[in-house]
Formats: C-alpha cells, structure tokens, sequence
C-alpha cells in the first residue's frame, strides 16, 4: 500500500509515525517548503515527490495533512487522478466545498473520508458505546470540553479566522461530530463567541473562545466549550447525564472514565496507553482502502460536521439559533 501525505507540517508528521507502524504501508510525501519535506523523508524514511501530481501518480491513498483552506482543491485534484482519499479534518473551510467533493468522489467512484480522529479515541469510543448500551439510561445532557493554548501553524493560519474558521470550525468539531455520531441529528444550534462577538478588544491576537449549545432531534441538549486561551495546556473534559446515571471524563485525571449510577457507585475505568487514537484510525482507513469498503468516516459525515460548525459561526455572527439541517439543504442544492 502506496501512502502519499501532502503538508508535511504538525499533522502530517503525526499521521506519517503511525503510517510506519502499520504492516506494508510505503510513505510518499509532498510540501511546498523544501526543508520541512527534506526533514520529514529523513525522519519518516518516504520517497520525496517533486510536486503534488507527482505524489499522486504514485500512490493508492494519499493523506491531506494542509490548511483546511487548501482541502477542497487538493482534494478534487486527488478525485480527478482517481486515487483514494483522506482529508483532515474540517473537511473544507465552507460547506458547499464538502458538497462538490462528495459529488465528484461519487462520480469517480474514489473513497473519500474525513480525518474525526476523535471518534478513535479509546475513552470517547467508550463513553460513546456506554451511553449506546444504556449504562445512565435515556441520555439527557452532554457536556464537552476542548482547548489549550492557540496553535499557530505555517505562517500562523491557525489565528486568521477566514482560514482557520476559527475555534468551531477547528476545534469545537471533534465534539459537535462526536456529539452526532452519539445522540443523532441536530435540530438547532445557538453560540457565543469571544472573537466574532469582537467583546474582547485592543490585544494583538484576541484569543478565540466559543460556547455552543446544541439541540438535538432526541431532545438531548448538548454543550461544548471550545478554547484557544488556556496557557496550561491540552484539556479534554466530556459529562453525559442520563435517567439512570452519569459518565464522565478528564483527559487530566487518572482513571479518565467514570461511571456513576444509583445501583452501583462509580466504576472507573482507565485506557490502556497503547491505543493510539491516529494509529486505530489510519489502520482502519488503510483497510478500507485495501478491501474497497466505506471509509470509517465518510465525507457526508465530515460535511455534517461542517454543518453543525457553520451554523455554530453564523448563530455567533448574527445572535440567533441556526438550524443545521437547513444549511446542509441549501448545499446540497446549490
Ligand atoms: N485531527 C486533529 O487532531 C488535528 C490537529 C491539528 C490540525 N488538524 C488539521 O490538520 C490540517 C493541517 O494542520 P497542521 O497543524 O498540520 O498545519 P501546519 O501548518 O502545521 O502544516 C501544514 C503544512 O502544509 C504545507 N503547505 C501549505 N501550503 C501548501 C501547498 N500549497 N502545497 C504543499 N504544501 C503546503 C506547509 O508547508 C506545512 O508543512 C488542518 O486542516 C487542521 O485543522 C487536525
């Protein structure tokens, strides 16, 4: 199995440590920055291409590890040589894109998936199949938790939000998607945000914070809270509450899983080191793209994602509650 990752910068080496340790795969890599792809062939022993249509006239599955305003045409392109495809996460920095790539992925009949690593995460998969096994209950409420100091990436396009779409379009998304892969679709979303509401003024980088409340067609409430402004670092927290009890996580407490209900106490349970979240993932991409099966997360899937993100951005930009489902309407009919 071929690999070609393009954007050879945090994710891509991230992806590129664990494409080595999966059995067969060869490592291919393009970037535009000659030194970083330089390091990168060395560090990850891959073949270096000349350009990205060299990349792909090589390879079976090729990796989009760049900004998330690049996606759309990196992918297409990747559609059009006719070779499978995983993008990072969001899958595009506007819905619509999503839209044109489904299309043309489907017309060419390429896999496409979306890089909602998250989901592989060994306590969200397990919060996840509790509160699907009825462990609390009916859930109720869920409330999640992401942040950590402002990435800044190659020439600091994290903090512009036009490319970056900002923490809800960047950030905030692993929980909007894991949200939805748990409780369903969403009915109406409703958020604040620090640097669209323009409340915090006169810094040189404002800090980007955003709180988004989501509803649920279930009836579920959900609650995330995504920030670019926590010096101490890297926090993940996630409560779900339901009739019959409550699950909890904190990527900073040991054991990081708790489950507490009437009939018995709290068990806890602690994940085991070894289950890395991007190795779990990309074994599994690389597996669908040797059988020819569905991409473990699909680009409808991605796009969803968007949808929620967007209307995240536009409840926050104009103070009211957007649905969703409407704006993935109007794209996929535009
Ligand atoms: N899944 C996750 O947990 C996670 C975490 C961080 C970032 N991401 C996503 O991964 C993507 C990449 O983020 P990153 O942190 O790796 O960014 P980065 O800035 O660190 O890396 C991007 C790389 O792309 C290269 N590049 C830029 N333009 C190029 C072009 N036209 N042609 C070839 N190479 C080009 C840059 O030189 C750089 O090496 C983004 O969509 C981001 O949102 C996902």
């Amino acid at each position: 199995m071929k690999v070609g990752v393009i954007g050879t910068g945090g994710m891509g080496n991230v992806h590129a440590r664990h494409y080595k340790n999966i059995h067969g795969v060869e490592l291919f890599a393009w970037d535009r920055d000659a030194d970083k792809l330089g390091a990168f062939s060395k560090q990850h022993e891959a073949t270096k291409a000349t350009s990205y249509d060299d990349l792909l006239s090589q390879v079976d599955l090729v990796d989009i590890c760049l900004p998330t305003p690049l996606h759309v045409d990196a992918v297409l392109q990747a559609i059009e040589a006719g070779v499978a495809t995983l993008v990072e996460k969001p899958m595009a920095r506007r819905l619509a894109e999503c839209q044109t790539m489904i299309e043309a992925a489907k017309a060419k009949g390429v896999q496409l998936g979306v890089g909602h690593v998250v989901r592989f995460f060994p306590e969200h998969r397990r919060v996840h199949n509790l509160v699907l096994e009825g462990s609390i209950g009916n859930p109720a409420s869920c409330r999640m938790r992401r942040g950590g100091k402002a990435p800044l990436g190659s020439e600091g396009w994290f903090r512009d939000p036009e490319q970056s779409g900002g923490v809800m379009l960047d950030l905030a998304i692993h929980d909007y998607d894991w949200m939805r892969w748990t409780f369903g679709e969403v009915k109406q979303v409703f958020a604040k945000s620090v640097r669209l509401g323009k409340t915090v003024s006169g810094a040189k980088f404002e800090g980007d914070y955003a709180l988004t409340t989501l509803t649920f067609e279930s009836g579920v409430v959900g609650h995330s809270e995504a920030t670019w402004m926590d010096p101490a670092g890297f926090r993940s927290t996630l409560e779900v509450s339901g009739s019959e009890g409550i699950v909890e996580y904190d990527s900073r407490s040991a054991p990081s899983v708790r489950v507490s209900t009437d009939s018995q106490l709290a068990i806890a349970s602690q994940m085991d080191g070894a289950d890395d979240p991007y190795f779990l993932h990309l074994s599994a991409v690389v597996s669908a793209v040797r059988t020819g099966s569905p991409m473990p997360i699909t680009g409808e899937e991605g796009m969803k994602a968007v949808a929620i993100a967007e209307a995240a951005i536009v409840s926050a930009m104009e103070n009211r509650p957007v649905d969703p489902r409407e704006l993935l309407k109007k794209a996929l009919e535009s």
